[in-house]
């Protein structure tokens, strides 16, 4: 039996630079793993996948990115046998936090302890990229310049250990949707990463703070005003910077004291009835 966990995502930048013939976008963006994740326990069976997931309404069948992982390493090394998947979730789902990436990247790294497959980080990543954009990172963690569909990984130095507020709006948004409607109206404004990545490099968090950027955040925003609500109410709680993560609707407020987050996250919960979460930025895996 294995129990590994699966870590959320933000992302700090994130340009989209163009529509590509496979249909996916061309996107530059950094990625921030944080310590808020889903628990899955993986237990030997003969033979099939059997997944739960302690959260109501949740596909556990080949929908769930987690099972696909499975399907995938078993097909991908012959394996004879099948696993149970338990999965305790936290990380809330169709929210721009990259949750079910999350699981998909620990069923990879799980069932290569679990079948002691020997597979290497690169070998799990590729396999992670075909099935979804985000799990190469998933699988790695940290702070990532990525670009291609995502898939292509510079791990940059570690962003400080910085608290985090998340403040999901009681609306899901599906990414395809996202990426469609960014096609329809790009917006003007982009995020500058090359100025991010030297602010990173150079340690300026103030500077990084006012450099965080999403092309998609006006796109969501757009369908869903609320965004821009949340983004003004965590800036007025005394955020060093607010953002929506990913195609959202998520949105994220960064803060240097461990008190005023957790002041914040209180009376966010309490202004708004929405699902808010406390957590911190989270470095790479087993480092
Ligand atoms: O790779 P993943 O399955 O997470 O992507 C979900 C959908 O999001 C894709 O089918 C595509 O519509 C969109 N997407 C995109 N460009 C990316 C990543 C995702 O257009 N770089």
């Amino acid at each position: 039996m294995v129990t590994i966990r699966g870590r959320a995502k933000i992302n700090l930048t994130l340009d989209v630079l163009g529509l590509r013939d496979d249909g996916y976008h061309e996107i530059a963006t950094v990625m921030q793993s944080l310590a808020l994740a889903d628990t899955l326990t993986l237990t030997r069976e003969e033979s099939g996948i059997a997944l739960t997931v302690d959260m109501p309404g949740l596909e556990t069948d080949e929908r769930n990115l987690a099972w696909r992982a499975a399907a995938l390493v078993i097909e991908h090394c012959g394996i004879r046998g099948g696993v149970r998947i338990d999965i305790v979730k936290r990380i809330p789902v169709a929210a721009g936090l990259a949750g079910g990436s999350a699981d998909a990247a620990a069923v990879l790294r799980g069932m290569n302890e679990l079948y002691a497959l020997r597979l290497s980080d690169a070998e799990l990543c590729a396999l992670g990229a075909q099935i979804g954009s985000d799990i190469p990172f998933s699988l790695m963690g940290g702070t990532v310049f990525a670009t291609g569909r995502g898939e292509n990984m510079k791990p940059l130095a570690d962003f400080p250990k910085i608290h985090v507020v998340l403040a999901k709006p009681p609306v899901d948004v599906s990414t395809p949707w996202a990426y469609r409607a960014y096609d329809a109206h790009p917006p003007e404004q982009r995020p500058d990463n090359s100025a991010f990545l030297e602010a990173l490099a150079a340690g300026d968090m103030t500077a990084c703070m006012r450099l965080v950027g999403n092309v998609l955040e006006p796109v969501t925003e757009r369908a869903h005003p609320i965004v821009g609500d949340y983004r003004s109410r965590m800036y007025a709680h005394g955020a060093a910077c607010a953002m929506m993560s990913g195609s959202g609707p998520t949105v994220f407020g960064l803060f240097t004291e461990q008190e005023s987050a957790a002041y914040t996250a209180e009376e966010f919960r309490r202004e708004t009835g929405a699902a808010v979460y406390l957590t911190q930025t989270a470095g790479r895996y087993g480092v």
